[in-house]
């Protein structure tokens, strides 16, 4: 019988200690190369760790495991996994974006993937009439984040696959946002699932790493030739801190959203707040979406305050809430997209989607709800 999402996060697919000294803690092989009993013969299957190493390797089956995927491959940022990603791609095919993503990954696209003679069409993918035109057009690839990073669009992830299917394009989800606890992309249809795996899945704001799951061995093949090829693969100690982090994913997201959803609806009374982006208030315009395709709402709120006076002094004033980028640890942090994550977003784009000076970006973490408002409305109005 396959296990829950909560014992796999703790325990892989399998409960069959895969150390071979019965260890509980997987141990760190902190080692670059193995020997060979005989010439190109190692009885473990390991030769080099850029290629596989076994702390890596445990980590990339746990993961596998909780995205039910072929397989995964840890990266050493999460950046690196979405560039390897874009490697399957040749001059010339254009890969369809969701109009609201990681700065970092609009930044990689509009230098490197330019570069590469890739095109982007940035559109908003909740409308899926304007996914099939562009698939019709003749895209590669339909690019997603849902919900999105920072202003929590939401996308129909099955939809999209539908569309995929019938145009022969693969579709790329990155799932960061709401992590395998709450979302399978795989299961709704994507191809391709890729992680900041620095944010929930390591869960302590302590590493930087990254991960590609692919539904098909087909797709695993190519990107096992990437990894060992190109080479930002995760080191054996960040592999540990991640397989660490791991077995508690399921209760941090089920805390971290229990918190979310509390101070989404305190932000919501606000006088001095003007909007609040939180997926898992019922007036948010992609909640039904949401409600379908995953299992939570997270832990990421964005919300407009009525002045960018009072965006500074929250940011300068609070005192729990550190005031600082990424996502997904046990602290909570709050990010100003505009001069940090989504700097390189083009500034038209930002018009379109709202994305001014006075939104304000909140990674919920796992203190006590109310002592994060206090902190909060403490900074606002002090
Ligand atoms: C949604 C999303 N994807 C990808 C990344 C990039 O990951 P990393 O910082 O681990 O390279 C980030 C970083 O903030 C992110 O928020």
């Amino acid at each position: 019988m396959a296990y829950s999402i909560e014992t796999r996060c703790i325990h892989g697919e399998e409960h069959n200690c895969p150390d071979p000294n019965h260890a509980i803690s997987y141990p760190i092989y902190q080692t670059a190369s193995f020997s060979h009993l005989t010439p190109g013969h190692n009885p473990n299957g390991f030769d080099y760790s850029r290629e596989s190493n076994p702390t890596r390797a445990h980590l990339e089956e746990t993961v596998a495991s909780l995205e039910n995927a072929a397989d995964a491959v840890a990266f050493s940022s999460g950046m690196a996994a979405i560039s390897t990603c874009m490697d399957l791609f040749s001059p010339g095919d254009r890969i369809i974006c969701t109009l609201d993503l990681y700065g970092g990954s609009v930044r990689l696209f509009q230098n490197i993937g330019t570069k590469n003679g890739l095109v982007f069409s940035y559109i908003d993918t909740s409308d899926l009439s304007l996914v099939e035109q562009e698939l019709k057009a003749g895209a590669a690839a339909i690019y997603l984040e849902t919900p999105s990073n920072p202003m929590m669009l939401v996308t129909d992830i099955r939809g999209c696959a539908e569309l995929a299917k019938k145009y022969h394009a693969l579709l790329i989800v990155d799932n960061t946002f709401l992590s395998p606890y709450f979302q399978n992309p795989l299961d709704l249809g994507a191809d391709i699932v890729i992680h900041s795996g620095t944010k929930y899945l390591s869960g302590h704001n302590d590493t930087v790493c990254g991960f590609l799951c692919s539904s098909t061995e087909e797709l695993a093949a190519k990107f096992r030739l990437l990894s060992k090829t190109t080479g930002a693969v995760l080191a054996p100690f960040d592999s540990w801190l991640v397989l660490r982090g791991l077995k508690t994913l399921a209760v941090r997201m089920d805390r971290t959203e229990e918190n979310a959803l509390k101070i989404a609806e305190a932000l919501q009374k606000c006088p001095y707040v003007e909007q609040v982006r939180y997926v898992g208030l019922p007036d948010h315009p992609g909640y039904e979406v949401n409600r379908k395709q995953s299992r939570g709402a997270g832990g990421m709120i964005s919300f407009t305050v009525d002045t960018v006076e009072r965006a500074e002094r929250i940011l300068k004033n609070v005192k729990l809430i550190t005031f600082a980028e990424s996502l997904g640890g046990a602290e909570t942090l709050i990010t100003y997209p505009i001069v940090q994550t989504h700097k390189d977003v083009p500034e038209e784009t930002k018009k379109i989607l709202g994305l001014s000076d006075r939104l304000l970006r909140l990674s919920v973490g796992l203190e006590k709800a109310e002592d994060i408002l206090a902190d909060l409305f403490a900074a606002a109005e002090g």
